[in-house]
């Protein structure tokens, strides 16, 4: 027995006390402004790192006590304030990506001392090939003590990331999610020039390496510009929550960016849409909505200099929920009568609360208009009721359709199902003219594509593929971009090819042909991975 000791005195040296500077979520900070968002990441990191450092504790800790065992008390009751002050606006993941740590998306870098835990940490996850774990503030003590009882009791060698997922759920472990491994983007960019005979979809250079890098770097842009977006709504709403002071500036400068890069490349910054699937950050909706409206409204001619404006007022369009009690909106079950009434007031108080900020000049307008209306519908069957007449202004048509579509093909809005996303614009047509703006509609579709953005096909060779990029000629529009991830039996394929299926041999045949969409919902396939 006396190895016991030995090993338990190597983990309790390596327990440190957190670094907690701030009490209140970390989060609040950025909403003053100025470069509070630089020193929210690097604090954010920093309890990364202890993140890291406590679950490595606790994982060696099970190998040798039970899960009650007091041993487990200190890594348990640091992991616990940790998730507590890092997933207080939304879950924290820490991610492992070929071979590096990640927080959310911010690379864990690691001082020398702190090299052996990371790298514990790393075999550990690699063990199971887990590519990330996601706590949620919701966790609990036995929830941490049963995931770690779990990870050193089940036997990787014969039982999946799924399998073990499937165990977290069966015993009720709460707030706490796996993910599976997936490659790093980069290595993608960079191994494109090696498919020299591979059709690209990019258009800008078969086999240049200058291209595949310069895809690279904007995917990575986007992903950048989206998460900055998600950290400025979430912390806004936060801070109106709790009736502080906001400033939009950091909004302002995080939308216009989105706005330039949508200029260059649209598809990759819709793409980043369908992560609602995969990544659970609350503000998701949001950020998506603001997006999608962008990319209408420039398609519908909206003043090239007015998109950001449109942007940051899509952004807030659900600003009235911070009136409504988290609890209400996270309710696990049904919502009461008075809950609905709550739900059904939320574009008026989004006015109400919109109007009472400050930092918001020329905006209010279109911001008051995007909130107000964009449950309403064209034909005013929606909510608010009006006893006046109205006319609905084109942020308010906008609005609809993008909150509409991305409401129904995401899980999250209202706890209900998903829908494949070709699945909801189809019913989104059959309410064209009525709830939806005919013109904006089509316009709609010219964005995502008659086969959606994130749609799962196959193809005539029996190999799945994901649409990635509405197709160039309206003519061809059943035509779109498509990125292989099988093979004709089905097996994953990594780096798979990106087709045009546009594109004809010397006999004027189309090469590729979609057979069939395959609901990715049904089969519970995430195909956002593709994107970025
Ligand atoms: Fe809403
Ligand atoms: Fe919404």
């Amino acid at each position: 027995m006396s190895h016991f000791k030995i090993k338990e005195a190597s983990v309790v040296n390596e327990q440190a006390q957190p670094i907690l500077t701030h009490e209140k979520s970390l989060s609040h900070k950025i909403a003053q402004g100025s470069e509070a968002g630089d020193i929210l990441d690097q604090q954010m990191i920093m309890l990364g790192i202890q993140l890291v450092t406590q679950l490595n504790v606790l994982i060696k800790t099970s190998r040798i006590y039970d899960r009650t065992n007091a041993a487990l008390d200190k890594p348990v009751d640091t992991m616990l304030t940790l998730i507590k002050t890092m997933a207080h606006d939304h879950p924290v993941t820490l991610r492992l990506q070929n071979d590096f740590l990640f927080l959310g998306e911010s690379h864990l870098k690691v001082t020398a001392q702190q090299m052996a835990v990371v790298t514990s940490i790393i075999d550990a996850l690699n063990v199971w090939k887990i590519g990330g774990v996601t706590f949620e503030s919701t966790a609990e003590s036995k929830d941490l003590r049963e995931f770690a009882a779990l990870f050193v009791t089940l036997d990787p060698e014969n039982k999946s990331i799924d399998d073990f997922q499937k165990e977290i759920t069966a015993r009720g472990i709460n707030g706490i999610t796996l993910e599976e491994q997936r490659q790093l983007q980069i290595k993608e960019g960079a191994e494109t020039g090696e498919h020299k005979g591979s059709r690209t979809a990019d258009g800008e250079g078969p086999d240049g390496t200058g291209s595949a890098d310069l895809r690279t770097q904007r995917k990575m842009n986007a992903k950048n510009g989206y998460a900055k977006v998600g950290g400025s709504i979430g912390a806004l709403t936060q801070s109106v929550r709790e009736g502080g002071t906001v400033s939009f500036k950091q909004a302002k400068r995080a939308i216009q960016n989105i706005v330039d890069l949508m200029m260059d490349d649209e598809a990759t910054v819709l793409g980043l849409t369908t992560l609602r699937c995969h990544d659970q950050y609350t503000h998701n909706h949001s950020v998506n909505v603001s997006l999608l409206s962008i990319a209408l409204a420039n398609r519908a001619g909206y003043p090239k200099g007015e998109l950001a404006d449109l942007g940051l007022a899509a952004l807030f369009h659900d600003m009235g929920k911070s009136t409504i009690p988290i609890d209400v909106l996270n309710k696990p079950g049904e919502f009461t009568d008075e809950d609905w009434v709550a739900m059904r007031n939320h574009p008026t108080e989004g006015v109400l609360t919109l109007s009472k900020l400050r930092g918001i000049t020329n905006l209010p307008g279109r911001m008051a208009a995007a909130s107000f209306e964009h449950h309403m519908n064209l034909d005013f069957s929606g909510y608010p009721k009006l006893s006046v007449p109205w006319t609905a202004s084109l942020t308010g048509r906008i609005l609809t359709i993008a909150d509409c579509y991305d409401a129904m093909t995401s899980s999250r809005v209202y706890r209900r199902e998903p829908m494949s996303p070709s699945k909801v614009l189809n019913m989104m047509f059959s309410k064209s003219g009525k709830a939806f703006d005919a013109v904006l509609l089509k316009l709609f579709v010219n964005c995502v594509g008659i086969i959606p953005i994130g749609s799962l096909v196959m193809l005539e060779t029996s190999e799945l593929a994901v649409v990635v990029k509405p197709a160039l000629d309206k003519v061809n529009a059943e035509r779109p971009f498509v990125k292989v991830i099988t093979d004709p039996q089905g097996n994953p394929v990594d780096q798979g090819r990106e087709i045009d299926l546009t594109e004809q041999d010397e006999a004027g045949s189309f090469r590729d042909s979609i057979v069939r969409l395959i609901d990715n919902t049904e089969y519970k396939f995430d195909t956002s991975r593709y994107f970025v």
